[in-house]
């Protein structure tokens, strides 16, 4: 069977580092680059993070640094979420090699110039590298397959009422990548806020045999943790782990575990109090041409069956 050929752009933070996993486990993708980008906490930190991960899982894949900060805004580490570390909570061990001598728009634009088929963009953090891929590149677009990232809500949100972080951080960036052309699909909150695992089910990870399994329970107790108000935690109110950017990588594995609508989307860039919002025409009041595919849901059982077995075959 043929690998698709993915490129994986990151902020790792906790739920960065379980979609890594996922999807260096998987015999289906190709990683050919991992790109990082600022925002769950500095680049510096952030890359450090990936670094330290896929060391851990003992792969060769090339980890390319981007951008310092958003487009036109600055980083805002989310600490409270990840950590001084931006993934505290387990203790890794220093990596094993360095970042890449290039950065992450050469990198990026190298492996699609390279590719004989499209390629895959998976980015789970602010859409700042992928924003200026497309604008200093636009003639690569041809060979982007799709863009599948995490970010944005159609209902809701978690930094602002209605803005989700990865989008809020870099708004003007979310904004080109939405009016691209390149085909998108949206894991925002609508379904990753359903993509939870359960406080019962982290002994699943951390019984297993491996090392990368006790890593993942460990990374799930802290988000968890960090993530879930107290009165969640009241019978009847059980909130698990958010699996945020682990669902767009289990959409390029099984789109089948989710339900989605093709939709139009744009992002807010001006207003205070609704920047970063990703305006979903859920009912096409503006009859503008859909851009996205947005999912609304999800098979959590096929998800955490997906995730589960991919996990147990790592290191
Ligand atoms: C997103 O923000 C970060 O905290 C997570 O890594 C995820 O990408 C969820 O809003
Ligand atoms: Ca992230």
């Amino acid at each position: 069977m043929k690998k698709r050929p993915v490129i994986l752009d990151c902020d790792p933070g906790h739920d960065d580092a379980i979609a890594l996993m996922l999807a260096l486990s998987s015999k289906e993708l190709d990683v050919r680059l991992i790109t990082v980008s600022a925002g769950n906490s500095t680049i510096e930190r952030t890359t450090l993070n990936a670094l330290r991960i896929v060391s851990f899982l003992d792969k060769q894949v090339e980890v390319a640094a981007g951008a310092r900060k958003p487009l036109r805004r600055v980083v805002i580490p989310d600490v409270e979420t990840h950590g001084e570390s931006g993934l505290d909570g387990p203790v890794l061990p220093e990596p094993k090699f360095s970042a890449s001598s290039r950065n992450a728009l050469d990198a990026q634009a190298d492996v699609l110039k390279r590719s004989e088929s499209k390629v895959t963009i998976i980015p789970t953090g602010p859409l700042t590298n992928i924003a200026l891929l497309l604008s200093v590149y636009p003639e690569l677009k041809d060979k982007i397959d799709r863009i599948v990232l995490m970010g944005g809500a159609c209902f809701g949100g978690n930094w602002l009422p209605n803005a989700e972080f990865n989008i809020m951080i870099d708004p003007e960036a979310a904004d080109i990548v939405f009016r691209s052309g390149v085909p998108v699909t949206m894991c925002g909150l609508d379904v990753t806020l359903k993509a939870q695992i359960f406080p019962a089910e982290f002994d699943i990870f951390r019984r297993m045999p491996n090392r990368t399994g006790p890593l993942v329970a460990e990374l799930l107790d802290f988000f968890h943790k960090s993530t879930t108000p107290p009165f969640m935690a009241a019978p009847g109110h059980e909130e698990g782990a958010h699996m945020h950017d682990v669902c767009a990588v289990a959409w390029v594995l099984a789109p089948e575990l989710f339900v989605s609508r093709h939709l139009n989307v744009q992002i807010e860039t001006v207003s205070e109090l609704t920047l970063g919002c990703t305006v979903v025409d859920y009912n096409n009041v503006f009859k503008l041409q859909p851009n996205a595919d947005v999912c609304f849901d999800i098979d959590r059982k096929g998800f955490l069956d997906l995730l589960t077995s991919g996990i147990s075959s790592l290191p």
